[in-house]
């Protein structure tokens, strides 16, 4: 009975995901943008780039590239192979490189260096002279010993965390704080099973930073083994940056902010969770209660779904919730609090943090009865800019990858995703293996195994056919100016909301403007003519441009639906009779705006028998290879 309801529901959600809505409008191509080419094929990049610099440091086997990402060179190609004493029967002898952070005035980079994990302290790092060694470290701990092992780092005012196995087989795996200036911290073992962390972030606190914490996001095996139940489970967990660990005499060098939660993303009516973690990507406001995590999860069913928290819903529960399997009164500091001096901690607090971590309550995302993005696309990357329009106010923008690399642009329209575009980077199909946002710069790097491309991220030219190209699109970093659909920084008009697009015709005051003098959009196209003998087949095809807008063929009264392919509306005519000539009109629709795309004029023509016979036959050989074999196929077997 669960299983059929919980089939029933998740065919709801897939058919909801077919939704014109949930496609996306445009599909765009920018394979033209500054790249990077590897000299060989990468199996694993891990990107290094400060908001606004020109430089992207990019580690790949055996080296770190510099490159500038202003005129696309490569600025420094630093070798990096594999150092010391190797044993490198089992696992290639190979140096790839998993850590680069900016760590105490130095670039901080570590690698698996042929399963003996090393790390290396770069300096100077200055204008055109190339980097050099300064240290090198043992890197156990830092960086994983085989690439394919979980890892993430993070640093904090000269201190670096990071959460990889210790051993080469992969276990003892765990957050620690592993090098700088406060002491190396690390978990207690059994606050996790199996987990696989995604991401760790620091939440700063300007009025108070000793209130600072920590957060990691991660999946780890569900407890609850039952048949119906997920084998994973989803969740946040805190520490609080000024810990130092317990006393000499209680755990001495553990966390004793440690606290685990639930993070929820699904519809709870229909008892249905996307329950393992992809990725994150946390969106950092002036006021950290206001900063906001977005969750891209996948499910058992292979559908993926984007949840968005607060904050300060995060913080409320680690605050606020009772501590799973703990019935008596909660000790003084409350278990989780940042304190001065973690080692003064009374016994009794740390017991609730060794014994029991697990908040009883669960985070819940702000749109609480669903997921803000359910789509049948496997995602596998997050990243988000929040973009300040035409009129003042600020917008977000998603963009998610493809496990085929391509980008979607998604506009957060309150409650509801807008797919702005799909934007196809590169012509190989392969999966996205880091990607980084640059918002000062408007650029999203994007690392594929072949090279790194650059998305640009107001790319207005796409939408400059009219001005309800422009308003259709509903990509906020584009508003219509008098030079067109140009970025949102020169002003000009916009409609995010809505999408409508009687604002192109309106003044400051509202009323209705006279049209503008040539209109590209309001005037129709050229007529294409064509003499057709009669008898013989025939097609005309329009391109489809808005996946959005609905297409449709007139003629004389008659209006008719199109034969759809990939790209083009189509009308076919199997045989020309005498009502097949005169006028076509391709005619698109959305939201308020009607166009004419495109118009044909067939006209009879009276020829010879032989010459009708060979119009015929190259009409026909036209029709069938290119599109009638598909199309026909549609139109008598449905
Ligand atoms: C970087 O240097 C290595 C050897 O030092 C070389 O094999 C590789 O082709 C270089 N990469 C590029 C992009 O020039
Ligand atoms: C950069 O290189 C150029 C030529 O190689 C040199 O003239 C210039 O002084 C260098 N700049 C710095 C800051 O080292
Ligand atoms: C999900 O995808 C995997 C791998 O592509 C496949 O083996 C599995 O059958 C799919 N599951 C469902 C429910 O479609
Ligand atoms: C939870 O805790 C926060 C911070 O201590 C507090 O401001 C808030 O009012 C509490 N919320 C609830 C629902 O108790
Ligand atoms: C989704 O993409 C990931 C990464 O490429 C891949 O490992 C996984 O098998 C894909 N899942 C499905 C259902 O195709
Ligand atoms: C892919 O694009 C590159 C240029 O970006 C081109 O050289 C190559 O021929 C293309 N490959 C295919 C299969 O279209
Ligand atoms: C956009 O169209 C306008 C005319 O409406 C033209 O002046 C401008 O150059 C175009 N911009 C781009 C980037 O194509
Ligand atoms: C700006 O436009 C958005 C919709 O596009 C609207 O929700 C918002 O209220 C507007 N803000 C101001 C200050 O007019």
């Amino acid at each position: 009975m669960k299983v059929k309801f919980a089939l029933f529901f998740i065919w709801n959600i897939l058919f909801s995901v077919c939704s014109l809505d949930h496609i996306p409008r445009l599909t765009l191509n920018q394979g033209d943008g500054n790249r990077l080419l590897y000299s060989q094929i990468q199996k694993h990049t891990v990107f290094f780039h400060p908001e606004g610099s020109d430089e992207l440091f990019v580690g790949g086997t055996d080296f770190v590239y510099r490159f500038n990402v202003d005129d696309g060179l490569l600025v420094e190609n630093f070798s990096l192979p594999t150092t010391g004493e190797q044993n490198c029967e089992e696992n290639p002898c190979e140096n790839v490189i998993t850590v680069i952070q900016q760590f105490q005035d130095s670039l901080f980079v570590c690698g698996t260096n042929g399963n003996k994990p090393q790390c290396w302290k770069l300096y100077p790092q200055v204008a055109n002279q190339s980097s050099e060694i300064i240290e090198s470290y043992e890197g156990t701990g830092i960086s994983p010993h085989v690439y394919t092992q979980n890892s993430i780092s993070l640093t904090i005012e000269g201190d670096l965390y990071a959460a990889v196995p210790l051993n080469s087989d992969g276990t003892s795996l765990q957050f620690r704080r592993k090098a700088g200036l406060r002491p190396n911290v690390w978990m207690y073992d059994r606050w996790m099973t199996e987990p696989t962390f995604i991401s760790a972030s620091w939440v700063k606190r300007d009025k108070d930073p000793e209130q600072e914490k920590i957060y990691m996001f991660f999946r780890e095996k569900n407890s609850d083994s039952s048949p119906e139940a997920d084998p994973w489970i989803s969740r946040v967990a805190q520490v609080c940056k000024v810990d130092e660990g317990g006393s000499k005499r209680f755990f001495q060098n553990m966390w004793t902010s440690f606290l685990k939660a639930r993070l929820v993303c699904g519809i709870p009516k229909e008892s249905l969770y996307f329950n393992r973690l992809q990725d994150i990507f946390v969106q950092h406001a002036d006021d950290w209660r206001d900063s906001r995590v977005y969750a891209l999860f996948t499910s058992s069913w292979n559908s993926t779904a984007v949840c968005i928290y607060s904050m300060a819903d995060i913080d409320s529960v680690f605050e606020n919730s009772s501590f799973k399997g703990f019935s008596e009164e909660i000790p003084k500091p409350r278990p989780g609090t940042c304190v001065p001096n973690s080692r003064a901690l009374p016994m009794a607090t740390i017991r609730v943090i060794k014994d029991h971590p697990e908040m009883s309550d669960w985070i819940h995302p702000i749109h609480r009865q669903a997921p803000f993005y359910i789509s049948s696309n496997n995602y596998t990357k997050i990243t988000v800019d929040r973009v300040t329009v035409a009129n003042e106010s600020t917008h977000n923008v998603l963009f998610l990858a493809t496990d085929h690399g391509m980008i979607h642009k998604i506009l957060e329209d309150d409650f509801k995703p807008f797919i702005i575009s799909e934007t196809h980077l590169t012509n190989l199909s392969a999966p996205v293996q880091s990607m980084k946002l640059d918002s000062t710069k408007r650029k999203l790097f994007v690392g594929f195994p072949e090279q790194i491309a650059q998305l640009d991220l107001q790319r207005c030219q796409d939408y400059n056919r009219s001005c309800e190209d422009c308003i259709l699109a509903r990509d906020p970093y584009c508003a219509w100016s008098q030079s067109g659909c140009t970025p949102v920084s020169q002003g000009g008009i916009q409609n995010l909301a809505g999408g409508k697009t009687d604002v192109c015709h309106k003044n400051n005051d509202g009323k209705k403007r006279k049209k503008r003098e040539t209109p590209s959009s309001s005037v129709d196209p050229p007529e294409a003519a064509y003499s057709v003998p009669l008898g013989v087949p025939f097609y005309l095809s329009c391109l489809i441009h808005s996946h959005h807008a609905s297409y449709r063929w007139e003629h004389n009264d008659h209006t008719s639906q199109c034969q759809q392919t990939e790209s083009d509306c189509l009308h076919l005519i199997t045989a020309m009779s005498e009502d097949n000539y005169g006028r076509y009109r391709c005619v698109s629709r959305e939201q308020d705006y009607t166009m004419i795309v495109k118009a044909y004029e067939l006209n009879p023509i009276q020829a010879p028998e032989n010459q009708k016979n060979a119009v015929t036959q190259v009409a026909a050989q036209r029709l069938v290879m290119t599109v009638l074999v598909p199309a026909l196929i549609a139109v008598f077997y449905h």
